[in-house]
């Protein structure tokens, strides 16, 4: 078979791990051919295509990033999208896709496989918010990146007696900062799935300096104060339909220092948390999901993602990984609350 490769959607740490589990793999068990398609859905949309074969995938598994490049390019928003892509994978002789994205690229996946084309997801995304898959890889190394900061931003707020607020990444998803937070010892963790109370924030925060320690938040990016208890600005929208965020914690900041008079400082990590060499956790599931996903494909079981179910890699309708997001329950949040204030 000649297979198309494609990393679609936020980029995250092992992406090039299952880039050269799926190569290897396949050249060398089954014989088969590969074609990289450059910058996620972009690359079939335009026929843009790149060599991939075991030399283009060598010395690849501890790098960061995407060797083909990424995008948030949504094909089912163009025009004639879907027939383009099919035009383009014929005229390659590409047989079948391999798809490498999180909640978005896969959806395209979904809709694609539905078409008739023969297409094998891989989970991916740092936000862990799959439903289907009990891990993704690039999440590690997210919380990873996060607690060191969080250790780090200890020490100097103990020394200014600040509150030191941490934003993280996750949009509908806390996964990232309960994680973080949790191992990081947050004062208070604030995630999307469950709306905050200022007030209680602030509490939690006066508590902490009563106790002589200069207080943590950690809050993803996505957190919402609860209705009507602050106002927060609209924010703009991408290509899927996703608003922009970023800017939760500069709001934190500005709240608590008035409302609790405590000198306030955040520092958004932003990108940070998706760059860089993955950790061996997410080395390991990202080479094990490219070397199952190129069993499927061979197998000729499409339309499916591969997914962790405890430890082993099982293969999934690619409709039950995008059905609905998999949200941090909140016993699971009430959990940590104990290590609240
Ligand atoms: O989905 C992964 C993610 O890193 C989210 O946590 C974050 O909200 C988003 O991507 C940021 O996207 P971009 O890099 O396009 O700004």
């Amino acid at each position: 078979m000649r297979i198309g490769v494609l990393t679609g959607g936020g980029d995250c740490p092992g992406l090039n791990a299952v880039i050269r589990a799926v190569v290897r793999k396949g050249v060398e068990n089954y014989g088969h051919e590969f074609v990289g398609f450059r910058d996620g859905w972009k690359g079939p949309l335009d026929g843009d295509a790149m060599t991939l074969d075991v030399a283009a995938t060598r010395g690849i598994l501890p790098r960061g990033g995407t060797i083909l490049g990424s995008s948030r390019t949504n094909p089912i928003k163009v025009e004639g999208g879907i027939e383009r892509i099919e035009q383009n994978l014929s005229t390659l002789g590409v047989d079948g896709l391999i798809a490498i994205g999180g909640e978005d690229t896969l959806g395209v996946a979904t809709q694609l496989a539905e078409h008739g084309l023969r297409v094998v997801g891989v989970p991916k995304t740092i936000d862990n918010d799959l439903n289907a898959t009990d891990y993704t890889f690039g999440f590690d190394t997210a919380v990873q990146i996060a607690v060191e900061a969080i250790d780090r931003l200890h020490t100097t707020a103990e020394s200014h007696h600040r509150v030191l607020i941490v934003e993280v990444m996750g949009r509908h998803a806390g996964w990232i900062a309960l994680h973080s937070g949790l191992a990081g010892g947050a004062n208070v963790i604030l995630i999307p799935e469950r709306p905050f109370v200022i007030d209680e924030v602030c509490d939690y925060i006066e508590k902490r300096f009563a106790r002589h320690y200069a207080p943590i938040v950690v809050v993803a990016e996505g957190a919402q104060p609860a209705e009507g208890t602050m106002e927060l600005q609209a924010a703009e929208l991408d290509a899927f339909g996703h608003v922009r965020l970023g800017g939760i914690g500069q709001v934190l900041e500005r709240e608590i220092q008035a409302r609790t008079g405590f000198e306030s400082r955040q520092t958004v990590l932003g990108h940070v948390q998706r760059g860089g060499t993955p950790t061996a956790f997410d080395r390991v599931l990202a080479t094990r999901f490219g070397l199952h996903a190129i069993d499927a494909m061979n197998d000729g079981e499409t339309g499916v993602m591969v997914a962790l179910r405890g430890t082993e890699i099982e293969r999934v309708p690619l409709t039950a990984a995008t059905s609905e997001l998999k949200l941090v329950p909140i016993e699971r949040y009430e959990e940590v609350e104990v290590f609240f204030g």
